[in-house]
């Protein structure tokens, strides 16, 4: 387990590429399941989810190639339709296989994801949506059983919005006999994302972008390329590095459109920004770092993948702020870790009540899960002294090599190998 040494206080200056978005690929990936052939996913993400995501595909029969962003996979061979414990217990996102094993080869079984280091997180609607297509659901054994020789069309109507639940039953319903309708659809940018590949391999989906999705089932579908969108959860958090450490920095490959309420938050906290659908500039050279406010809900409100983010942001922020997560009620983790680097925090609820201080000081801190361990590193760019972030694999997972980037952008942060920590 690596740790991170950060010297904190060097302002974050330069230009720096925006890699694919984690949370597109995890959904692009399975989806290659609905169809034999051979596929190409562009700007896919070197992180640890998607090696993840990868080694249970390569365990259904499918056969990658990674090298330079470029992820090759290859359907032709697919030998199997179980999602054992060993690759589901170690990312949630393996239950995306779910659906389109179960539309493809009329049978699945994926084991139950398990606990999550913050809050619950079932996949109730998950499971609801298809047996409202007519597939029949057993949980045995920490499994889920799902079968149904051919998915029938239906009307899913979700009390919540769901990003899993949407890409699942969307992956389901575009080979399912006759016409799925799926209302208050999630309308994150990943699910676009999907819709446009699924479009590309053949299907028929209309309302797009939207949250009431028509799909007209078909019987085959085909292999096809997509281009991953970009990560707006990563540039949002080299963002928030520049911000926070009065800095200039300008990110290439990133479209503003995906990140409009964070950068619309900078600039009320006081950084100057310049963007348009290519490029993001942040000035913090003034930035005085004004208290300001966020409640996470669903796009294109405030990502709650940025709430641990902002809450480091504002530790800093001249006076006091609420940050309040109406997306995951116990998303918290991150402030007894701020805390010990001289943040105050308090947590009451699903509510975090920031008073911003004059100074965080270097300390040794634990990452507990990926965003809290960004939130971690970014108070450790802005500490004074040196902050030790212990247990970075929680980063690896989300973010690709983020110490790179931000060395580029003149941080003084080092990776250290080792077991111990
Ligand atoms: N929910 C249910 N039942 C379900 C599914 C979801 O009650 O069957 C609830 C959840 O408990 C939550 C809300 O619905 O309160 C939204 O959860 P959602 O299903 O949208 O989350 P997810 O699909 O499990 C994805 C991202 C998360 C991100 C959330 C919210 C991927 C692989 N993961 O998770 O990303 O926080 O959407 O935007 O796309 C991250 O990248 O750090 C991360 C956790």
């Amino acid at each position: 387990m690596d740790k991170f040494v950060i010297h904190g206080g060097n302002k974050l200056q330069g230009e720096v590429t925006i890699s694919g978005a984690k949370n597109a690929s995890l959904a692009l990936m399975p989806a290659t399941l609905l169809a034999h052939g051979k596929y190409a996913l562009y700007n896919t993400p070197e992180l640890n989810d998607v090696y993840t995501m990868m080694k249970l595909l390569n365990h259904l029969g499918v056969v990658p190639e990674f090298k330079n962003n470029l992820l090759k996979l290859n359907t032709e061979n697919i030998t199997s339709q179980d999602a054992p414990y060993e690759h589901v217990k170690k990312m949630r996102a393996s239950v995306y296989v779910l659906g389109p094993l179960l539309a493809r080869y009329g049978i699945a079984k994926v084991s139950l994801p398990g606990g999550c280091s913050w809050g619950p997180r079932p996949i109730n609607l998950h499971l609801e949506g298809l047996k409202k297509m007519g597939a029949e659901i057993e949980l045995s054994e920490g499994y889920i059983i799902a079968k149904s020789p051919r998915l029938t069309g239906a009307k899913i109507s979700f009390d919540i919005s769901s990003v899993g639940a949407t890409g699942n039953i969307l992956m389901a319903s575009v080979l399912a006999k006759g016409e799925t309708r799926i209302v208050n659809a999630a309308i994150e940018p990943e699910i676009t994302n999907l819709a446009q590949f699924l479009l590309k391999m053949g299907a028929r989906i209309e309302g797009i972008g939207t949250p009431d999705l028509f799909i007209e089932g078909v019987d085959t579908l085909n292999s096809a390329d997509i281009e991953t969108i970009p990560d707006r959860i990563e540039a949002g958090t080299i963002l928030i590095a520049a911000a926070l450490t009065k800095g200039k920095v300008k990110l290439i490959n990133i479209n503003s459109n995906l990140l409009l309420s964070i950068l619309n938050k900078l600039e009320n906290s006081g950084c100057n920004l310049l963007y348009n659908n290519e490029f993001i500039e942040l000035d913090g050279t003034n930035n005085n770092i004004k208290p300001i406010n966020i409640t996470t809900s669903v796009f294109p409100g405030f990502p709650t993948d940025m709430q641990a983010q902002w809450t480091a942001y504002m530790a800093l922020a001249d006076g006091m702020s609420t940050i309040t997560d109406s997306i995951y009620l116990d998303r918290f983790k991150h402030v007894p870790e701020l805390q010990r680097l001289g943040a105050n925090i308090t947590v009451n609820e699903n509510c975090a009540f920031v008073k911003g201080v004059g100074k965080l000081m270097g300390a040794k801190v634990m990452s507990t899960d990926l965003r809290a361990s960004a939130s971690l590193v970014l108070a450790g760019l802005a500490a004074e002294g040196i902050t030790e972030v212990l247990r970075v694999y929680h980063l690896d997972r989300g973010y690709q090599r983020i110490e790179e980037k931000l060395q580029y952008l003149g941080a003084d942060i080092e990776r250290v190998k080792g077991k111990e920590f």
